[in-house]
């Protein structure tokens, strides 16, 4: 097996039985997947898909009907492959009346480590969840987001390699969806592998490198997000500081040359970048907000310096043009001073931020 995948699946299937043997529901059904090492991979799909079963197959606390899996080479079953591994499973288990530190403590005794790594990677990991502050609370005392980042925590006592992660956003709200994904970004900047099952698309859509997308236990699409994502008949460029005058010439020239202009003005940031924003500047300047004047602020890593928010192509002048057409495909043109986005549109290609300014309207 190639070194750098990290986790194969060959036409695993698992099918539930029930007291009598009968097959009972077919919750798999001859998944292959590869997954590669250093890759944020997602595992989607309706309730009832599969998602969590292929967590607990690779996991080894399943077994398979038929089919195998491979994890860093040997087969599931393996238990010692367990010692590279982190999982969040989708409902809390932890022991309610342990702190934060004795939770830490607790699982890191699992997995036999001294007492002083214990003590230390408990102290470094309750930091880098930002829970310093509740670290001798009781976990029973624990609001869902808190439990979640113990959680997380949790599963990276034994610093894995490889971490399963089932719904690692459930629960959050914005500001903690917004950590967390910040925080699987830069574990994966440290060379994790991590593999997430999410109903959050666009959480999903932020982090992942690749997705899986599962319907009644059958792999129905897998690719790179931003592959999969690209509307390819139409081309979005983004740009600044046009005049009014400039912004008509442009889709008058757009026009001409054949293309159709779908849209033509300021691109939106997404509700999260609006959330975020707002709650990071009202915890800056406590006290009455003056509302009204977000529209045209800039937004991204200025604002906060978030590893996602760099990620996002919005423009810092809000400008945004046009969405055009023509015969080798549709291009949406988003305007403010010549100052390109992304790469150079190609005929046929949309931009980086396709579906910002590419609405019929
Ligand atoms: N222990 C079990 N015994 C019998 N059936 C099970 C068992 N665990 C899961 N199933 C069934 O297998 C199918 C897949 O379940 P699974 O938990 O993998 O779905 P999921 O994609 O994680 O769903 P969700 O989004 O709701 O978490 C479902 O039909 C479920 O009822
Ligand atoms: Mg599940």
């Amino acid at each position: 097996m190639d070194s750098d995948i990290v986790i194969e699946t060959r036409n695993l299937t698992k099918v539930y039985r029930d007291f009598w043997g009968r097959e009972k529901v077919r919750a798999l059904k001859a998944l292959d997947l590869q997954i590669r090492r250093g890759e944020i991979f997602g595992l989607l799909g309706p309730n009832g898909s599969g998602k969590t079963t292929t967590l607990k197959l690779i996991l080894g606390l399943i077994f398979p009907t038929s089919g195998e899996v491979l994890v860093f080479g040997q087969d599931a079953r393996e238990v010692s492959k367990n010692e590279r591994i982190g999982y969040l499973p989708e409902e809390s288990y932890l022991y309610r009346f342990l702190t934060a530190e004795e939770t830490l403590d607790f699982y890191g005794r699992l997995f036999n480590m001294p007492a002083m790594l214990r003590r230390q990677r408990a102290a470094e990991l309750i930091e880098m969840v930002e829970l310093g502050w509740a670290k001798r609370r009781q976990l029973r005392e624990y609001s869902k987001g808190m439990t979640r980042r113990i959680g997380l925590a949790q599963a990276l006592i034994n610093d894995p390699e490889l971490l399963l992660l089932d719904e690692p956003t459930t629960g959050l709200d914005p500001m903690g969806t917004r950590w967390m994904k910040d925080f699987l970004l830069k574990l994966r900047d440290q060379g994790k592998t991590i593999v997430m099952c999410s109903h959050q698309l666009e959480d999903v859509e932020d982090v992942c490198d690749r997705i899986g997308i599962l319907h009644q236990g059958e792999l129905k699409e897998l690719g790179r997000v931003s592959e999969l994502l690209k509307i390819r008949d139409r081309t979005e460029i983004q740009c600044s500081g046009l005049s009014p005058e400039a912004e008509r010439e442009v889709c008058a020239t757009i026009e001409r040359l054949g293309g159709k202009v779908h849209f033509c003005g300021n691109p939106t940031t997404t509700l999260e970048e609006l959330f975020v924003r707002i709650i990071r500047e009202s915890e800056a300047h406590p006290g009455r907000r003056v509302r009204g004047v977000v529209e045209s602020q800039p937004s991204g890593p200025a604002q906060g310096g978030s590893e996602l928010a760099s990620r996002q192509p919005v423009p810092s002048a809000p400008k945004v043009f046009s969405s055009v057409s023509g015969s080798a495909g549709e291009v949406s043109v988003a305007g403010a001073a010549g100052n390109l986005v992304g790469d150079p549109p190609q005929p046929g290609v949309s931009g980086p931020s396709a579906g910002q300014g590419d609405l019929d309207r």
